[in-house]
């Protein structure tokens, strides 16, 4: 019941000033987030590394209102492939995109949101690293994967990023699982109506188990986008199924949830990669995250209870 009503406040600008200026605030979100600066981030890259992780890096930022602000959000990504590029890692450590923070969502913000991301993706090419689409949204999904179809043309590598709670979203793994894709399917972290979305989590499951079947059948790289214990047991069982070997396929998990359970299935030899979430613009992100799971609202209270 909480989770609708903290997705309600990730929109809000009031909600965003108060909660962000809580002192308390800062030790809770830097569960999640891994740094505020590229620097400050580079030694969690090189640790996850060592552990034998990948990373894909997310710069926060989204929903940003003027073209300016879309120019600074692409070099931020820009700098961060500098950094990227004498850790040596290639494709170990990759990035994920909201388009919205390239100006997606402004007037002309399709084309705009293109221009930005493909100067990302010829950056992170010449480094031998791809990028995902993260997805965003209900009303952006039209448009971001006809961003990710243009791109694949000439970087076939590029993700996409689908999410099981959207109906539509069966159909978009069928036409998604050719061969080269990558796709990461998740469940969906937005408030989204009911005339687009499943509201029920077993009908969001039960569309997750479907899109798995179908990406997992098929022939492009699943990547499998969940920290639910029963869903990366089913994965691993289709993928045997489909006579997939560990390489052909991967999971993902956010920095700072299930960890221990990171670093157990890659040390079974499955391919984990780790998304590391950096920057000063946390604030959507900590309440997807608070939403996601009411123990984090309660954590985050308890600790304004007690200060
Ligand atoms: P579920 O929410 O059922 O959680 C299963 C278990 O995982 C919980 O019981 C708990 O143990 C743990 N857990 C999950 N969330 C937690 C949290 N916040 N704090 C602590 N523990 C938690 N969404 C989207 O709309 N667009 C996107 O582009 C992406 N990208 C993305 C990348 C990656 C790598 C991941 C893992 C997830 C996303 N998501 C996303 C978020 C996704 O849609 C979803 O909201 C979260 O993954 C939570 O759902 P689970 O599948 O983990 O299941």
């Amino acid at each position: 019941m909480l989770g609708p009503v903290i997705l309600a406040a990730s929109r809000s600008d009031t909600m965003r000033r108060v909660v962000s200026a809580a002192p308390v605030t800062r030790p809770v979100v830097n569960r999640f987030i891994a740094g505020e600066t590229v620097d400050g981030t580079t030694p969690v890259i090189q640790d996850m590394a060592d552990s034998g992780l990948e990373v894909t890096m997310d710069v926060l930022g989204e929903d940003i209102t003027d073209p300016a602000e879309a120019l600074h959000a692409r070099d931020a990504y820009l700098k961060l492939i500098e950094a990227l590029a004498p850790l040596g890692l290639g494709a170990r450590a990759e990035m994920s995109v909201k388009l919205s923070s390239f100006g997606q969502a402004l007037r002309g913000g399709h084309d705009l949101a293109l221009r930005n991301i493909t100067t990302v993706v010829e950056a992170a090419t010449e480094i031998g690293t791809t990028v995902t689409l993260d997805m965003e949204d209900h009303t952006t999904v039209d448009s971001t994967l006809a961003i990710h179809s243009t791109l694949r043309e000439r970087f076939p590598e590029t993700g996409a990023v689908v999410q099981s709670y959207l109906f539509r979203t069966e159909d978009d793994c069928r036409a998604l699982a050719a061969a080269g894709s990558r796709v990461r399917l998740v469940k969906g972290a937005y408030k989204e109506p009911a005339r687009v979305a499943h509201q029920d989590k077993g009908e969001v499951d039960k569309a997750y188990v479907r899109c798995l079947k179908t990406l997992m059948a098929g022939e492009g790289h699943p990547m499998i986008g969940t920290h639910d214990p029963r869903l990366i047991a089913i994965a691993q069982e289709l993928a045997i199924r489909a006579g997939r070997t560990p390489d052909a396929y991967e999971f993902q998990m956010l920095y700072g949830i299930r960890e221990a359970e990171q670093r157990r299935l890659a040390a079974e030899g499955h391919r984990v990669r780790v998304y590391i979430a950096y920057g000063t613009d946390w604030y959507g992100y900590f309440m997807r995250r608070l939403a996601e799971r009411p123990a984090n609202l309660a954590f985050f209270l308890r600790s304004l209870a007690t200060r």
